[in-house]
């Protein structure tokens, strides 16, 4: 599939004379340090090539000055890249006239800012709809539309209130809901999320996630690309010491999804007989009934299987938890007290994928030690 943008050597030099010198230096293999010393100029994008299909949320990270706002504002050419190309849709846009890429930005892409001023004597509502009415959408088709959007971000009450009525986290997600609101090819967003209180930023997240595919992270250092991989990829096998010591702050449980704790589970009809399925269910510790769509219906456990007989039904209790393999482990904390195992099931059409135990929950939240984790090997005397 073609992607959607391609950055292709990609670099982004501030100083007096970018594209001389400095530039020429980069492409030779010079480091960004190097370029500094000899030149005085900051090579802040040095050298960038990568593809981000269609429907992906890609996430830039890395340290203060990797250069991460530079890259992104390259690509609407809110800042002019010093060499390489930017293509969006196949177009090249780093060759587009002042015309086309105000044409370009209007039409393609939105951003939002971390500090994101809103017109003050505006509405919230107007102000969410202001890039519609740039773009020529009809005052009730925008109206509506920016209603949706202040309703994604939780602010579906307060769209004839002015930005002054508003907290600064509520002021940021009016600016968020001005970058959705025109329903862009292209979102942008620089910190956008920054500002905002813990909770409300992980709805925000979510909220955007489900609106995508799938997402990866890039991991950026002076300049350049260390790692580009999906968050588990990036936490469980890290490029080199600068990406685990970055992640190593980024909490886990809320970058690794459910999928990655789950383990296989043993499953039943709920009119299975209990002499049939003793064996395995005292084997794995319990096992999930499921119905005809393979939706969990129940969950039986090794000590209701002691003196029981007749069908796997009776003995079942509907008191289980269930989340999705979608969700982060993070969220799965407060299932993982009841003690059960809990049953995960696909996010589109909650059919039982696995399931997930307690304690590797806890486990992965660092709440217990890792004892018995590791298969058991040779080295039993220690
Ligand atoms: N307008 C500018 N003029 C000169 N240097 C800049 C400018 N903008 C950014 N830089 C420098 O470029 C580097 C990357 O900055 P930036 O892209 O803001 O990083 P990040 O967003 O990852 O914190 C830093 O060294 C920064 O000081
Ligand atoms: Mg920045």
């Amino acid at each position: 599939m073609d992607a959607k943008i391609e950055l292709r050597d990609l670099i982004k030099i501030f100083g007096r004379d970018p594209g001389g010198r400095p530039a020429e230096m980069l492409k030779e293999g010079a480091s960004p340090a190097r370029v500094r010393e000899e030149t005085g100029h900051v090579a802040a994008v040095a050298g960038v090539s990568l593809d981000i299909p269609q429907g992906e949320v890609f996430v830039v990270m890395g340290l203060s000055g990797s250069g991460k706002s530079t890259l992104i504002r390259c690509v609407n050419r809110l800042l002019e890249p010093t060499d390489g190309e930017v293509v969006v849709d196949g177009e090249t846009v780093t060759e587009y006239d002042l015309q086309q890429v105000r044409q370009f930005r209007r039409e393609k892409t939105s951003m939002v800012f971390q500090h994101f001023a809103l017109f003050p004597h505006k509405s919230v509502l107007d102000n969410v709809a202001y890039g519609l009415k740039v773009q020529d959408v009809a005052e009730e088709k925008r109206n509506e539309r920016a209603m949706e959007a202040l309703r994604l971000v939780g602010l579906a009450d307060w769209g004839d209130r002015y930005p002054h009525n508003l907290s600064g986290g509520m002021q940021q997600r009016v600016g968020l809901a001005r970058g959705l609101a025109t329903d862009p090819d292209i979102l942008l967003m620089d910190e956008a999320f920054s500002a905002l209180d813990p909770l409300i930023r992980r709805q925000m997240q979510n909220e955007l996630l489900s609106l995508r595919l799938g997402s990866r992270v890039m991991i950026m250092k002076e300049g350049k690309v260390i790692q580009v991989g999906t968050p588990t990829e990036i936490v469980t096998e890290p490029a080199d010491q600068y990406v685990a010591d970055f992640m190593a702050d980024v909490d886990h449980a809320k970058v690794l999804p459910t999928s990655f704790a789950m383990r296989e589970v043993a499953t039943f009809a709920a009119d299975a007989s209990v002499a049939e399925a003793a064996d395995t269910i005292r084997s794995r510790g319990s096992c999930f009934l499921v119905d005809d769509n393979k939706q969990p219906v129940g969950l039986v456990t090794a000590d209701a299987v002691d003196g029981a007989t007749g069908s796997l039904r009776a003995i079942a209790t509907q008191h289980f938890p269930v989340a999705s393999d979608t969700a982060r482990i993070a969220e799965l904390f407060h299932l993982a007290s009841e003690g059960r195992p809990i049953a995960v099931v696909d996010e589109e059409d909650r059919r039982l994928l696995g399931s997930v135990s307690p304690y590797e929950i806890l486990r992965v939240l660092g709440e217990v030690e890792v004892v018995d984790y590791a298969p058991q090997t040779t080295e039993e005397t220690r």
